[in-house]
Formats: structure tokens, sequence, C-alpha cells
């Protein structure tokens, strides 16, 4: 009975695609650690402001966890709505410029979520090739007729929106893409959407905290606050905790509470998390979090030396062959880094490459530590 198992991790084997958990052990954040028992700098995490440690962000968890239960003990229907996780809404949704907000407890739960409330069997959604597996996955759950464009080609957007004749059409997309680190053409993509009649849902996972003036995004750097139905992000990657938000009409948030299934059939999120995720907010759109978004820019402006194409804090480096990204990322680790290699099928085949991902919590000189070893392979 299992050998189709036996089979599949032997053939992941051979094929250098197998994954296994390796333990890491954080010396305080997320961005230093040891691992294999050497120790290294992580550009692998998402910590992108290096909240993960923030002191604020630990005295709120803390205060919170004195004052309330450890769990939240039921869904958030049930029992579980503290006062905890409406502050937390009400100050996203002010972040945002948007009427309300939900908290979910995932970014993977939030676009299930979303994309499954949304979308039916008679919806045509349509969606970027490098889209996030967790829309892909929600847009599966959703039964409605998937339209896959190639990344970031409007042109495509547009020829599939003017073929659609269906009552309700979905553009979702991701902001800034997980493994290229690249930014979608919100602009015209907003500007399709407003000329076919689609609703437009943006995932600002990897945005959140790091671009805009007060860190809402890429809809706020390009000035397009409001112009999407729905927007969503990450309170894991720099906001430095875990959970997620969708921020939009008050009509269609209450709508969310009443059908989005991955909101409504689980435990609430524990209050100190709830808790930490609200100062991380206040922080990232402070004066204190325009200052580490500078020094993100000014590592990236150091990356731009050995990568001219880097536009975000992702900074991919494609060599293709598996084997040969996995041994440039053990290279990478004996000298004291931790880049992970990202192989298929995270990313298409042939593809296989190192992300890279700065944080404002990484020193200067850890940085050039980096661009020292990139440009010894070149
Ligand atoms: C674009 C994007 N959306 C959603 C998610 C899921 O977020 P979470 O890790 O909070 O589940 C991720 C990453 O994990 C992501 O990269």
């Amino acid at each position: 009975m299992t050998d189709f198992i036996s089979k599949e991790l032997q053939n992941l084997s051979e094929t250098d695609l197998k994954r296994n958990l390796r333990e890491f052990i954080p010396d305080g954040s997320a961005l230093r650690g040891t691992i294999d028992g050497r120790r290294v700098v992580n550009f692998s995490s998402n910590s992108y402001l290096g909240l993960d440690s923030h002191p604020a962000l630990k005295k709120a968890a803390i205060t919170a966890l004195e004052k309330w239960p450890v769990g939240a003990s039921a869904s958030r229907l049930i029992t579980g709505t503290g006062p905890w996780v409406r502050e937390l809404e009400e100050k996203t949704a002010a972040w945002k410029k948007r009427e309300a907000a939900l908290y979910f407890g995932s970014g993977y739960l939030a676009n299930i979520g979303i994309i499954t409330a949304l979308a039916d069997r008679d919806t045509d959604l349509f969606l970027d090739r490098f889209n996030h597996a967790s829309i892909v996955d929600g847009a599966i759950l959703s039964r409605a007729r998937l339209h896959r464009y190639a990344h970031n080609d409007t042109k495509e957007i547009e020829r599939l929106l003017a073929r659609s004749t269906a009552a309700r059409k979905i553009v979702v997309t991701d902001t800034i893409f997980s493994m290229d680190g690249d930014i979608a053409p919100m602009p015209e993509i907003v500007d399709l959407c407003e000329r076919y009649g689609a609703l437009l849902v943006v995932d600002e996972a990897h945005a959140s905290g790091v671009f805009g003036k007060s860190g809402a995004g890429i809809m706020e750097l390009y000035g397009l606050t409001g112009k999407a139905f729905l927007e969503m992000g990450t309170f894991s990657k720099a906001l430095g905790v875990s959970g997620a938000y969708v921020a939009g009409d008050r009509k269609t948030i209450e709508y969310l509470v009443n059908r989005a299934r991955s909101f409504i059939y689980t435990t609430a999120t524990p209050p100190m998390v709830c808790a930490a995720c609200a100062s991380a907010l206040d922080i990232v759109s402070s004066p204190e979090g325009e200052d580490l978004r500078e020094r993100l820019r000014n590592h990236r402006s150091a990356l731009r030396a050995i990568v001219p194409t880097a536009m975000t804090q992702i900074i991919p480096i494609i060599v293709g062959d598996t084997d040969a990204t996995v041994r440039r990322s053990e290279d990478l680790r004996d000298k004291g880094l931790l880049v992970m290699p990202i192989r298929p099928p995270t990313v298409p085949q042939g593809t296989a490459r190192l992300r890279i991902s700065l944080s404002a919590g990484h020193s200067p000189e850890e940085v050039a530590m980096l661009c020292a070893l990139l440009r010894s392979f070149s």
C-alpha cells in the first residue's frame, strides 16, 4: 500500500528535489543562528525589517499573555473575538485606509478563504502564473474557471478579460512575487480591471511593511490606495509575527465573516500574537518604520552592484540546474551565510535559484560579506 510513498521519496532524492526539515536555532533573532552545527547569518528569512525580535513586540506579547488567556479557546464566531483582535483589525483598517479589515490565522488561510468566498463555478478567475501557491489552491478549491496568464503580461490579461463573458470576473495578483522579487504592473492592472469590470484582489504579503510611505504596500507606493476590491497581506513577514489581514469595504468584510470557511472553521489566534501584530503595525507606520525601510533600501543598493535588476528586498540568483543550486547554497553556508536553494515545483523547471532576502536587521558588514561571496561566484 505504501509502495508509492517509497517510490516517490526515492524519485525526489534522485532528482535533488527531496526536502528535509533542518533544525535552525536562532540567536535571539531570525537573522542569525546555527544550522547543522554552523553559525550563519540568515539571508533566507522574510523578516524584512528585523521586527521578529523587536523588544516592543515582545513586550506587547508578554503584556497580553499576562492579561489574557494563552489560547483563544474557540473560533471567532463562537467566543474567540476578544478586544485584542478588534483593536488589531481597527488599526489595520486605518493603516490601509480602508473601511474594515479582518484577521486570518495565516496568509495561506486568508487567500483560500477570500478566493473561495468570492468565486464560484460561474466565475472567471485570472491569475498570474507566478502567483503564490495559496492563491492557486484557493482558486482550485473555488471551482471557478481558471485562466493563468504569463507573468506580469498585461496584454494577455487584457485578451483574456475581453474574451470573458462571465458575470463575475476576478483578477488576483501578488504585488511582489515571492520567488522573483519583482513588482506587478499595478497601475495597468487596476486600469484593466476598471475597464473590463473585473474585481481586483491583491496579495501584499511581501510588500506590507516594506513599501509605501506608511509601509502599507505597493498600492500605497503607486498612489493606488483603495483601488483594489480587496487587499490582503501578512503579519508573518516584514511585520515579524504571524497571521494575515484582508482589508476592504465594510460590507465585503462582513460577507467574508459569513462565507470564508478558513476564517469560520478554525480556532481564533492567541491574544499575545494579535498584540504583537498590533505593536508591529505601530512601528511600521511610525518614523522608526521609515528608518528601517531606509536601511533596507541601502542594503538593496549595495546588492545592485552584483544584481543590477534587483527591484525589492527579494533577490533571486537563477542558477538553473537544481544540483548546482544546492551546491552553491551549501558552499555559502560553509562560509557562514544561509541562502536557501529554491527548487521546482516552487519555481518552474530549469529555474532553480538562490533566493536572497535582505533585512533591515542585517548589518552593512553582513551585506558586504554577502556581496563579496556572490562576486567570487561570477
Ligand atoms: C505571496 C504570498 N502570499 C501568501 C503567503 C502565505 O502567507 P503565510 O506564510 O502567512 O501563510 C506567502 C508566503 O508564505 C506569500 O509569499
